[in-house]
Order: C-alpha cells, then sequence, then structure tokens
C-alpha cells in the first residue's frame, strides 16, 4: 500500500475524531506515550495502520476505550482477575489482553484470538476516544522500530504525511508504554512491564506472574520479539557515571552525575528515576538528531517503574 497523505494537525479532539469516523488515522496523546489510531472494527482502516508505521504484520495492536461498556464489544470473555483489574487500574497505563470478540477483525491482533484492551486516564485522550464513538486500535505513533514518541513533534518526525491527522497534545506525563497483563489464560501472566507495578498489581491478583519469554513461546507477544525503542547509535548499559569515559560522539543518560559528564557531546542527567523513564525515549531521538554513535545508559534498580525503564533499555542495547 502507498502511503502519501496530508497530515491535519489540530489540538481539538472532536476535529480529530471526525477523521476517525471516516476510517482515517489519527495520532493522539496518551498517559503513556503518543498512539496511532483508527476504527477498531474497520479493516481496511486498521490495514493503513500498518501500512504507515511500516509494521509487522505478526504485531497484535492495543484497542483503546472511553467506556467500560466498550470491553463487551471487543471481548468474548472477562474473567475475574480481569474484573479484579479493570475494578482498580482502569483507565490507566494498564493493557489486558482477553480473549477477542467476532467483532474484532483479525488483522488488528496479527490473527490472535486474543485482543488487547486499555483505557487511558489523560482527559485529551478520554475526549477524543468519547468522540470516536467506537473502539479505537492504536500502536504508539513511531515507525516501526523507532523509539516511541513521547510528544506530538516526535510523531510529526517519523509520520508527517504518513497519517491523516496528529492531536496535538502536551508531552506524556509517564514516557514508557503501559503494563500489559495476559488475562486470557488460567492465571494472570505479564507481558510488558510497564507503569503499574508487578507489586500494585500482585496485591490485587496474587497469583500474577512476569512471564518470561522463550523461545518456544515467541507467539505470546510477537510485538516483544521485534526490534524495539531503538536508535542509531549503539546502546551500552553502564554502572554509573565515574566508569563511563565520554567524548564527543558519545552521549550519556542516567541520575548519577558525578563527574566527566562534560566529556560527553551530549549529556542527560535526571532527578530521579522517574524522570529519567520520562526523558529517555525522546533523548534517544535527540541522540539521533546529533548524529551520536555510542549511547552510554546509567543502569537502575528494578523497582517502581525502575523495573519497566530497564526492560526498554536492556531492548535498546540489544537492538
Ligand atoms: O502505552 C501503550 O501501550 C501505548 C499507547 C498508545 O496505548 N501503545 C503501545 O502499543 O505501546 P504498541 O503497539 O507499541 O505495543 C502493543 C504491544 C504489542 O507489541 C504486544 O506486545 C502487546 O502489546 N499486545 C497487544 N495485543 C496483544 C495480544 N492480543 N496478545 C499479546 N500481546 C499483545
Ligand atoms: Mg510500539
Amino acid at each position: 500500500m502507498s502511503v502519501r497523505n496530508h497530515t491535519l494537525y489540530t489540538s481539538d479532539p472532536a476535529e480529530a475524531a471526525t477523521v476517525i469516523r471516516r476510517s482515517g488515522t489519527v495520532a493522539f496523546p496518551t498517559e503513556t506515550v503518543y498512539g496511532l489510531g483508527t476504527n477498531a472494527f474497520d479493516a481496511v482502516a486498521v490495514a493503513k495502520i500498518f501500512a504507515a508505521k511500516r509494521r509487522p504484520a505478526d504485531n497484535p495492536l492495543i484497542a483503546h476505550i472511553a467506556h467500560l461498556d466498550q470491553i463487551e464489544q471487543l471481548t468474548s470473555e472477562v474473567g475475574i482477575s480481569a474484573r479484579r483489574l479493570i475494578g482498580v487500574f482502569f483507565p490507566g497505563p494498564l493493557t489486558l489482553v482477553l480473549r477477542k470478540s467476532a467483532a474484532v477483525p483479525l488483522i488488528a491482533t496479527a490473527g490472535l484470538e486474543t485482543v488487547g484492551v486499555r483505557m487511558p486516564r489523560l482527559p485529551l485522550a478520554q475526549n477524543f476516544l468519547r468522540a470516536c464513538d467506537t473502539p479505537v486500535v492504536a500502536p504508539s505513533a513511531n515507525l516501526s522500530g523507532r523509539p516511541s514518541p513521547t510528544t506530538w513533534q516526535a510523531v510529526a518526525e517519523d509520520l508527517d504525511e504518513r497519517i491523516d491527522c496528529i492531536l496535538q497534545g502536551d508531552a506524556t506525563e509517564i514516557g514508557l508504554e503501559s503494563t500489559v497483563v495476559d488475562c486470557s489464560g488460567d492465571s494472570p501472566l505479564i507481558l510488558r512491564q510497564g507503569a503499574v507495578t508487578l507489586a500494585e498489581l500482585q496485591s490485587v491478583v496474587p497469583d500474577i506472574t512476569l512471564h518470561v519469554v522463550t523461545d518456544s513461546e515467541r507467539a505470546k507477544s510477537p510485538g516483544l520479539m521485534h526490534r524495539h525503542y531503538s536508535p542509531t547509535g549503539e546502546v551500552r548499559l553502564v554502572d554509573a557515571i565515574e566508569f563511563a569515559t565520554g567524548h564527543r560522539d558519545a552521549a550519556y543518560i542516567g541520575i548519577c552525575g558525578v563527574s566527566g559528564s562534560g566529556e560527553f557531546g551530549y549529556a542527560l542527567l535526571c532527578g530521579s528515576i522517574r524522570e529519567y523513564a520520562f526523558s529517555v525515549f525522546e533523548f534517544f531521538r535527540e541522540c539521533d538528531r546529533r548524529g551520536i554513535s555510542t549511547i552510554q545508559c546509567e543502569k537502575v534498580e528494578r523497582t517502581g517503574i525502575g523495573a519497566a525503564l530497564m526492560d526498554r533499555l536492556e531492548r535498546a542495547a540489544a537492538g
């Protein structure tokens, strides 16, 4: 499919929603990252998302909702663990994988009989989704393989003239993608870590476990196997800036600004792990803009959002 579109820029959620109602593609902000959405039930529109992002067809999309009643349209079964999680964490940065209804086209779920469902809590996202009057499937609004966008300008960098509309909001509050929990089996499994932590989830569904992806289980969350979050430069994880040596073509991000940051071509020192998580994808993009060849990222403790941050850093380093 050829992709060449005029892109409408607007900060009006109602105007953006008219584009969805005409089977168009709209990038919109959420509290995690910007998503690229279209009507979940329109297979032809969904194909435009894969084409615009150059997304592999085996990577399923998340359906975004404005009302809890929309879960019924998307799913065929919602078990007790899912109900509990919905009660506590919806709206918010949590995606639940549930058995899909017949109305959801297989192109949206990459052929799986399950669908990811999420209800964003950002007011602008909610206003937009309410005006769309249909669930909206949306992956992150980046070209496949690039860091997820946390500003509308980052969306434009990747997708200007490839999508129909960008709903312009603020920089996203969290900066990392949602936690994904598979509730379609016997006990809930965390497929992707995010802002909702293992400890928070365990307090609601004690039998939840963290899914470790092995080769034999590649099919569970296919998207996790793809190259992801990667800047062009080589990403290295380091213990702290004292041990890192910089040069003009190198960049550094971390929370320990002990010494030596001046030797780097570009350095970003964050006040907390939360700020590090919020900044990291935009930092990767800025490294690309500056043509940085090596990127040193300080490792952090895997507590709170630190677990999700380390997951993204490790993927970026592997990419
Ligand atoms: O925070 C977020 O989750 C953002 C915003 C826009 O909502 N979206 C996002 O989408 O990060 P994306 O496409 O970049 O990641 C979706 C991932 C897939 O790669 C896959 O790992 C998992 O969610 N997923 C979605 N549907 C699934 C399913 N039916 N079974 C297993 N995993 C699924
Ligand atoms: Mg993505």
